[in-house]
Parts: C-alpha cells; structure tokens; sequence
C-alpha cells in the first residue's frame, strides 16, 4: 500500500475527475466536509477535480460534464447505498469505492449481519423489527444492556441505549424495558423503516480502516475511540473535543492483528472494494478481549480529523497519498482491478 502510495503521481493523468459530495442524505454536512478536503488534496496534486453535488445539479449533468471518473464521497442514502453507484454504472464513469451490490449490502446493517454470521464473523445478538410489527417475544434472551438503531442510517442518527433498571422484580425490570424499547424504536423508525435491537457490548471501541480488495484487501492501523461517557453520538464524532483517538490502538499486538483479520474477512465477505471501515466494539469474555462487529462503512468520513486518514497516517501515507490511492483504484462493476 505505501509503496504504491509513494510512486510519483501526475495528477493530470487521470483526467476531469468528479467529486461527488453532499447530497440529500442526513449526513449531507459531514459529506460537505469530507468531499471539501478530498477536493483540495487532489486540487493540490494538480488532477482536474471538480465539485458536484448531486442535491444542487440534475445527474445528466454528470455525463455533459465528461467525467473520467468519479471520487463518490456521499455519505447515508443515495449515496453510499448502491444508488449512485448504479447511476455511475448506467453512465459508464468509473467511481471509487464499492459496487451497486456491497454498497447496498453495508448501508443495511441487518443483511450485513446475516452475511458475517455464517461466516463466523463475531456481531452482537440482533432482532429486527419493522415498523408497525410488535416487539419479538424473545427479546428477553439479548440480554438487560440494550441498543437500538434504525437498519438503515448513520451517524448514530435515531440511536437509543436502554438499560434494565437494577432494581425491582424481575417482571417489573421486564415492563421497563420494553417500555424503554418501545420509545426506542419510535426513534429510530422515524429514520427508517425497520429498526434493530441489539444487545450491547460493554467494552472498547475500535474502528478499523480496509484498503483494496479481495486477496488484495488490507487492514490499517486500528484505531481506538474513547468517548466521553461512552458515548460515542453524533455531537462527539464531529464537534466535541473530549473524544480520545488513539492510534495505533494500545493493545497486544496479537489481539490487533487478530482484530484486523477478522476485519478484512468482514469486508470481504461483503464483497466491499477500494476502501472501507469497519466499526467494532471488544468484548470482555474470561478468556480475554474479542472483537465484535457493529458495521461496515463504505464511504466513511474524509476531513482531515476523520478515522480513515488517521489509520492512514499511522501506516505513514498521508491524507493526500490516501485519496489518490482510493481514487486510483476506481472502476466499475466487471472491470478488473488495477494491478
Ligand atoms: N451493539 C453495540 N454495543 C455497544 N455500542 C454500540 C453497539 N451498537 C452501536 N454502538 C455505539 O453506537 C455507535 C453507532 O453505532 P453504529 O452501529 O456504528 O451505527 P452508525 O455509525 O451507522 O450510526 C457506535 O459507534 C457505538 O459507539
Ligand atoms: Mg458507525
């Protein structure tokens, strides 16, 4: 990866590149953000990058414009799940990151599950539940430490954590928590239409950057994520400054590299290409910490504070290095990857 990284680059050779950027999504502002920084970087490496957001512009824009290719740095819906990259397929315009299907598959966090669990790929204990459908009987059997999240959605947008009271009859620590439930998902499918309740795992939070794909796809340096109270939401990702990054994360250099294979084995099994990250949260288990797997992102955050050029950094390929890496790897569907 860094040796590639390192080649010299002439900006020029890859011809009018689109920066898709914004868009509609619930994460339109953090789009705005990442697709700014990814602008500059290649504006600066002399490519011939061009805005364009496709909030503000009609898509057959995209074809009179003549794209060679496409950076797709759309995060949430219409963005990131598939959509556009159909549009791109249609159109012909190689773009960065993952095909129609896996980009589909990763924004549905339910079908990204049911992906790893054959695979023996560790996710906490889920049930879905769609909008109108009443809560699942056995919903007892996650457990008394609760998450709940609209399937679909990002940002921690329409999360909600529930706790079992400690006191009182079990029947009682029963009925609040499924009151606790009930106000949750009304949350979470003001977002969408189902929503999943999964258990919640009580310990570190990593998150883990993937670059390539296939037999090619390597991890980056994990990085670890200390939120204040453990709270890990929308305000402490972008605008906080009391969350901790570490990176590379402080652990035994056998769980990380263990953390990272299985990581890799997630984005492949999803089929991801170019680039991704993986959200992750280590269990305490007596026979010591384990990785579980909350998500895979497949056009996460680009600004310069985010986690994916951080992990970046800490494998000595800075931010600019990153983005003509990704992009020198956009292709369509059934096209090969570049040697
Ligand atoms: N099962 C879980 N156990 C503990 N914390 C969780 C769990 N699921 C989500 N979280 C917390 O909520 C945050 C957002 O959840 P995530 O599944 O990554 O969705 P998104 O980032 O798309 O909103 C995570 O970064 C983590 O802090
Ligand atoms: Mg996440």
């Amino acid at each position: 990866m860094s040796q590639h990284a390192e080649q010299p680059t002439d900006g020029r050779r890859f011809g009018k590149v689109g920066v898709l950027l914004g868009g509609s999504s619930s994460e339109r502002e953090v789009s705005l953000r990442s697709g700014a920084a990814v602008l500059r970087a290649l504006q600066e490496s002399g490519v011939d990058a061009h805005a364009f957001d496709p909030a503000q512009r009609s898509l057959g824009d995209l074809e009179s414009a003549g794209f060679a290719r496409v950076f797709l740095i759309l995060h949430g819906r219409q963005g990131e799940d598939g959509a556009m990259q159909g549009v791109l397929e249609t159109l012909r315009i190689p773009y960065t990151g993952s095909g129609v299907q896996a980009s589909a598959i990763a924004m549905d966090k339910v079908t990204t599950k049911r992906l790893w669990v054959p695979e023996g790929i560790p996710t906490p204990a889920w049930r879905r539940v769609e909008r109108g459908a009443a809560l699942p009987e056995d919903i007892d059997t996650l457990g008394t430490a609760l998450i709940v999240k609209p399937v679909s959605e990002g940002s921690t947008f329409g999360v909600t954590k529930i706790d079992a009271p400690d006191a009182g009859t079990p029947a009682a620590r029963r009925a609040a928590l499924r009151r606790g439930l009930d106000e949750a998902l009304d949350i979470a499918l003001r977002y969408d239409g189902a929503a999943l309740i999964e258990e919640r795992i009580l310990g570190r939070e990593l998150t883990c950057a993937v670059l390539g794909e296939g037999a090619q796809a390597r991890a980056l340096p994990l990085v670890e994520i200390r939120a204040p109270g453990a709270n890990y939401d929308y305000h402490n990702k972008y605008f906080g400054n009391d969350t901790q990054y570490l990176c590379p994360a402080p652990l035994d250099a056998a769980l990380s590299a263990h953390i990272q294979d299985v990581c890799v084995q997630a984005y492949r099994a999803v089929g991801a290409r170019g680039w991704g990250r993986i959200d992750v949260m280590l269990r305490e288990g007596p026979a010591g910490p384990s990785p579980c797997l909350l998500e895979l992102n497949t056009a996460p955050g680009m600004t310069d504070h985010s986690l994916v050029p951080m992990a970046a950094r800490a494998h000595g390929m800075d931010f600019t290095q990153l983005v003509l890496h990704i992009l020198e790897a956009a292709r369509l569907d059934g096209q090969e990857p570049p040697a």
